[in-house]
């Protein structure tokens, strides 16, 4: 729909910061055989029909919206023809798919739906999504001729043996939302691990590397800090619990309730922490914020913990300004009332504290003796455990960091 973003990516330019997506987007279009277009009429003739729309949190409550899945399956209606088939990869709440089926089925018999998610990562969207860890295809009943076109859909990937998962609509629809549900709960654990480990002095770094090294609980998704953002996570597990609440089955998914909570409180641990460095008030501090996005190798800023303690402490009197190697643009626009610098340096001149609220590779490598000719005051506050606290310390800074000790 958006003429902008269509006449970008047909020039080969992503409306978005994604390694790799440019180059991948070049060779495809030099082939021929990928478009980009704003008209419905274009997608006559094709056989298979992606739906890849956003399914953002409604304003004022959990549940997703749905507005533009369902505009898509109504425009597709003028093009769609029998025994074309509607895949969806949008996240969606269980359900939505037999709906789309039933509609659709009424009215162009002979079509068929399938929900087939996508589990792709930001910063490495490319690679995930050419070479995905699983398929998970969720068909009509005995919908075997579905089946076969995404098995040729995903030639490739099918036959370098990627596991797959045959399944109906229902559960491919809730294999999205489980598997997010889990990974932030798996953060949220970690987190909460943390508060313990603030109060009991101990070190959540070691403590969640000497867990991970059991098999069955693994070392990934166990950093502790900030907590989880971006345009998934916090989205689909409220949009789960709504969903829960609609199905009678809101205590399954109580407990993620806790899990946002934790979530939200490193937040305003952060917040707390850096007032407790500035000597007990934030009023006229200089703060440097290095990070804006959610994560690094990504510019997308939606529901981002590094603004939003951004935005907490310039609230509560600090002198913030805030840098990141992709986001500041995208930062300006949602949060024009902050203060935004290029390059780390210049966001830390004359700083009384340096925040480090996303773990780009440019702010792990920074050297902490130049780096500390700028400052006003050697306090770094490490928001993702990723600075090498020895370094920073022998270079004379104070180090302080969500769950460890100070240094
Ligand atoms: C997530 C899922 O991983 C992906 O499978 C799904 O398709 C979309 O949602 P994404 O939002 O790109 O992907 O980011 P992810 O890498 O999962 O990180 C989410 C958030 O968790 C980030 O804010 C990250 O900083 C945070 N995180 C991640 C932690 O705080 N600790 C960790 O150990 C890992």
């Amino acid at each position: 729909m958006d003429e902008r973003k269509v006449r970008s990516l047909s020039q080969a330019k992503a409306t978005f910061y994604e390694p790799g997506f440019d180059e991948l987007l070049r060779s495809s279009l030099a082939t021929g055989r990928l478009r980009f277009s704003t008209s419905m009429a274009d997608a006559a003739g094709s056989e298979v029909h992606f739906i890849c729309v956003g399914t953002p949190q409604k304003h004022g409550e959990y549940a997703a919206d749905l507005r533009f899945v369902q505009a898509a399956a109504e425009s597709l209606l003028r093009v769609l023809e029998p025994g074309d088939v509607v895949v969806g990869k949008s996240t969606v709440p269980v359900g939505t798919a037999a709906g789309l089926a039933t509609m659709f089925g009424e009215k162009v018999p002979g079509s068929s739906v399938a929900w087939n998610p996508e589990f792709l990562r930001e910063g490495f969207a490319v690679r995930d999504t050419l070479y995905p860890d699983r398929l998970v295809y969720g068909v009509s009943e005995g919908d075997e001729r579905v089946v076969g076109i995404l098995d040729e859909v995903y030639a490739r990937i099918v036959a370098r043996g990627t596991p797959k998962v045959v399944t109906d609509h229902a559960t491919a629809e809730m294999v999205k939302t489980a598997a997010n549900s889990f990974l932030a709960t798996k953060i949220s654990f970690i987190n909460a691990m943390a508060e313990l480990c603030e109060a009991t002095g101990a070190d959540v770094k070691q403590l969640a590397d000497a867990i991970g090294y059991d098999d069955r609980i693994g070392r990934k998704f166990l950093n502790a800090g900030l907590g989880f953002g971006g345009g998934c996570l916090p989205k689909d597990i409220r949009a789960f619990m709504a969903r829960a609440g609609e199905l009678g089955a809101d205590q399954a998914l109580t407990f993620l309730r806790e899990v946002d909570n934790i979530n939200m409180r490193r937040r305003i641990r952060m917040v707390e922490l850096a007032r407790e460095v500035c000597d007990g008030s934030l009023l006229g501090k200089r703060i440097a914020v290095l990070g804006a996005a959610f994560k690094p190798d990504s510019d997308d800023i939606r529901d981002s913990p590094a603004l939003n303690v951004a935005a907490q402490l310039q609230l509560q009197g600090a002198v913030v300004r805030v840098t990141d190697p992709a986001a500041v643009e995208n930062g300006r626009r949602l949060f024009p009332q902050l203060d935004y610098a290029d390059t780390p340096e210049e966001a830390a001149d004359r700083a009384d504290a340096v925040l480090v609220l996303t773990e780009w590779k440019q702010y792990r490598q920074l050297d902490p003796v130049d780096f500390g000719r700028v400052v006003a005051q050697r306090r770094v506050l490490d928001g993702r455990n990723a600075l090498d606290r020895d370094a920073w310390t022998a270079a004379g800074w104070s180090y302080r960091a969500l769950g460890r000790r100070a240094g």
